[in-house]
């Protein structure tokens, strides 16, 4: 390409980013194209030969935006929303742009360092000590994994078959799914029930251990959580601290969701504690705002992940030096890394940590303002209280033709096809519900109003429909 069609093509896809950006209002949260479409819209035969580059541009430019649910938009409610921001997704440009290697220090000495710094940073804004350090991965899923390799390594050495893994029921699907990738099997996993209010039961953790130990199972990590998924629960840092000590078992927190918290000056104290786990799990591409893929893993004592990592190699040789050029491929899975750090630091850099914060603390109040919707109308039943950023809830209406869990999934699939919000639905005591994570820092208050009053004109029409009384 010439260098004028090389920047043509460059600023209009900047156009076309720039534009989405600035519009969310008018644009429909969800677009989800049906497979038939797109399996006519997807070009088919191989492409022997080149095309118009702009032509190839603009169609796949239009395929993605009009087959996308946005979760960068400030009424995507469902999950944990990606809202993302302008200077990662030009930090991730750039950083793709010189196709910068972050596996080791010869290849890319500055993403090392700023990887460091960011690295650092973190730690200290989890409280964790000097020796400490970490690495960013994917996302949340490799960062458990990456840290259940270093509680394994750490606590039972060569023998895995006795070695035990204990998390509450409402733990993330990811530990499970790292569970079996690296060879635990069903029967060493304890999923611990947990409180009315989605917490660990510490009792029945304790039981669970002792009765182990009797059948002489070593306990190898024990999972908190700092923010479930399914309704920001906050695990009991300081009771599992002194139970992991009391069994000699890693303590590992999975604050994918929560970990955000800790730059909220207001909020903070909910994850108080967490500085006292081995490693915790960060997911920067969820409220820290970074584009996919970001998760971090940061460990207490970062000669821990280097003792589960690190494989001698003689084509590496070279890029091994001085102690402190830190080579990432020795902390974990990947030799080939993008270089995430980039956009992380950028974004931190640009916004600065203390306005971030203030943006976790306005989607905290954000859950919170919902629950004064939702106790507005005596059909809604609010099924865990706002809980850093995620409030849980169903509509519970008696009348004998009208089976509430349909109801609840008929209430999301309205809002949905609405455009106009987004919320999906899980379980939760049994029931089918709804849950909401309203953290996008452009989410108003009328954005909020306006999708409760939409589920509730919803409700009101099949209560009325089904000639009854709400309960
Ligand atoms: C608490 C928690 N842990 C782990 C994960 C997995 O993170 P990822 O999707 O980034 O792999 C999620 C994802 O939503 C999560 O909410």
């Amino acid at each position: 390409m010439t260098e004028k069609e090389m920047k043509d093509l460059g600023y209009k896809i900047i156009d076309h980013i720039v534009h989405h950006r600035l519009n969310f209002e008018t644009k429909e949260v969800s677009n989800i194209g049906s497979y038939a479409s797109l399996s006519e819209q997807v070009k088919k035969e191989m492409p022997m030969h080149g095309e118009n580059p702009e032509a190839v541009f603009d169609e796949l430019n239009s395929l993605i935006k009009n087959n996308i649910v946005h979760l960068d938009h400030p009424r995507f409610f469902s999950f944990i929303p990606g809202p993302s921001n302008y200077y990662s997704i030009l930090a991730d440009t750039l950083a793709t742009g010189y196709n910068v290697f972050a596996g080791h220090w010869l290849g890319g000495s500055a993403a090392a360092m700023i990887e460091t710094r960011t690295i650092t940073w973190l730690t200290q804004i989890a409280g964790y000590p000097k020796e400490s350090g970490g690495l960013f991965v994917s996302g949340g899923s490799m960062a458990n994994l990456t840290a259940i390799v270093a509680a394994r390594t750490n606590k039972l050495k060569d023998d895995y078959t006795k070695g035990t893994i204990y998390y509450s029921e409402q733990t993330h699907s990811s530990l499970s799914k790292a569970l079996r990738v690296i060879g635990f099997q069903e029967q060493n996993m304890r999923k611990i029930a947990t409180h009315e209010n989605f917490e660990i039961n510490i009792q029945e953790l304790e039981r669970t251990l002792d009765e182990d130990i009797k059948k002489g199972c070593i306990p190898c990590c024990i999972i908190g959580n700092a923010g479930t998924t399914n309704t920001g629960a906050i695990d009991d840092f300081d009771a599992l601290s002194r139970i992991s000590e009391k069994y000699n078992a890693w303590f590992h927190i999975d604050a994918a969701y929560g970990g955000a918290t800790l730059l909220s000056e207001a909020y903070k104290a909910q994850v108080k504690g967490i500085e006292k786990a081995d490693s915790i799990t960060l997911d920067p591409h969820k409220w820290w705002f970074q584009p996919y893929e970001m998760g971090c893993l940061l460990v207490k004592d970062k000669k821990t992940l280097k003792a589960s990592f690190a494989v001698q190699a003689e084509y590496l040789d070279d890029t091994i030096k001085d102690e402190k050029e830190i080579n990432y491929y020795d902390y974990g899975v990947q030799l080939s890394r993008s270089f995430r750090a980039l956009k992380l630091y950028t974004y931190f850099r640009c916004e600065g940590l203390t306005k971030i914060g203030g943006y976790v603390t306005q989607g905290i109040k954000n859950a919170e303002f919902l629950e004064t919707l939702f106790n507005a109308k005596d059909y809604w039943e609010v099924l865990s209280k706002p809980s850093i950023g995620i409030i849980s809830f169903r509509a519970k209406v008696t009348a004998a033709n009208i089976n509430n869990d349909a109801l609840n999934a008929e209430v999301s699939k309205h809002l949905s096809e609405s455009g106009y919000a987004m919320i999906t639905t899980t379980k939760l005591k049994g029931h089918l519900a709804l849950r909401m994570c309203p953290i996008h820092p452009e989410t108003t208050k009328e954005h909020l109003s306006k999708t409760v009053a939409i589920m509730n004109s919803y409700i009101e029409h099949k209560i009325k429909m089904a000639g009854n009384k709400a309960s």
